[in-house]
């Protein structure tokens, strides 16, 4: 499988090595491809950098890695053809410019509409799945948790979409909640605000969320 990471922050790298390691091929988009000359010869020969509009037409399937602030610009620049049928992982979380209070951060978004709905209605026919937004990047490839399956909380519209990235989270290490529609980004984005009081308090960054079923 190809895919096209947009964001070459240390999410965007850490998905891009996660998919090398199990077998596919990546390329990054970033708006500064000259920056990752290094990691792209270091990453091997299927990984590639190029610009935000080439990764996202060279993906059969995208991840979203950047700021939330510039989740919407980025969809932009990567031109809404290259989008178009593809299931888009979208990582982002609506974080605001204000620094976090008492270790509770800020976001731009409202309970009644979360990021991931404002990107699926100016998108709408790409297919969006949240995923990786509420857990460390240290922790997003087969993490080591003492043998423990983290869960991995997603949503999305397209229930075709949400089966391959189920598949893709298997293979990463997760058990998969499915909590349904683009609607449920109103609760799954706000995750990432408690997944990081401990780190902000406390210096602890290396939990992950687990659903028990009774
Ligand atoms: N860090 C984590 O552990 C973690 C965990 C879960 C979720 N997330 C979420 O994943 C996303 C990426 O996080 P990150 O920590 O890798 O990086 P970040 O610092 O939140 O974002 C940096 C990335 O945003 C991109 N970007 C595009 N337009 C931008 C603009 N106008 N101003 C600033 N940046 C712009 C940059 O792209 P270029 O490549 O073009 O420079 C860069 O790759 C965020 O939404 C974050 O909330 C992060």
């Amino acid at each position: 499988m190809k895919v096209g990471i947009l964001g070459s922050g240390v999410v965007g790298q850490t998905l891009a090595g996660g998919f090398l390691k199990h077998g596919h091929e990546v390329m990054i988009g970033t708006r500064s491809p000259e920056t990752l000359a290094e990691w792209s010869v270091a990453a091997g020969e299927n990984a590639d950098v190029g610009t935000v509009a080439g990764a996202a037409s060279y993906g059969d399937i995208l991840v979203l890695a950047v700021k939330g602030t510039a989740a919407m610009e980025t969809l932009r620049s990567a031109g809404v053809d290259n989008l178009e049928g593809k299931t888009v992982i979208d990582a982002t979380n609506p974080i605001a410019d204000a620094p976090p209070e008492n270790g509770v951060l800020k976001f731009f978004t409202s309970l009644d509409q979360s990021l991931m709905e404002q990107l699926q209605s100016a998108f709408p026919d790409a297919h969006f799945v949240k995923a990786f937004n509420s857990i460390g990047n240290a922790l997003m490839v087969n993490p080591d948790l003492g043998g423990t399956r983290p869960t991995m909380f997603i949503c999305g519209n397209d229930v075709g979409a949400k089966r391959e990235v189920s598949e893709i989270l298997d293979l990463f290490g997760f058990e998969v909640e499915d909590m349904g529609g683009a609607q449920a980004a109103r609760a799954i984005e706000p995750l990432c605000i408690l997944w990081c009081i401990p780190g902000f308090l406390h210096n602890r960054w290396t939990h992950a969320f687990k659903l028990l079923k009774g």
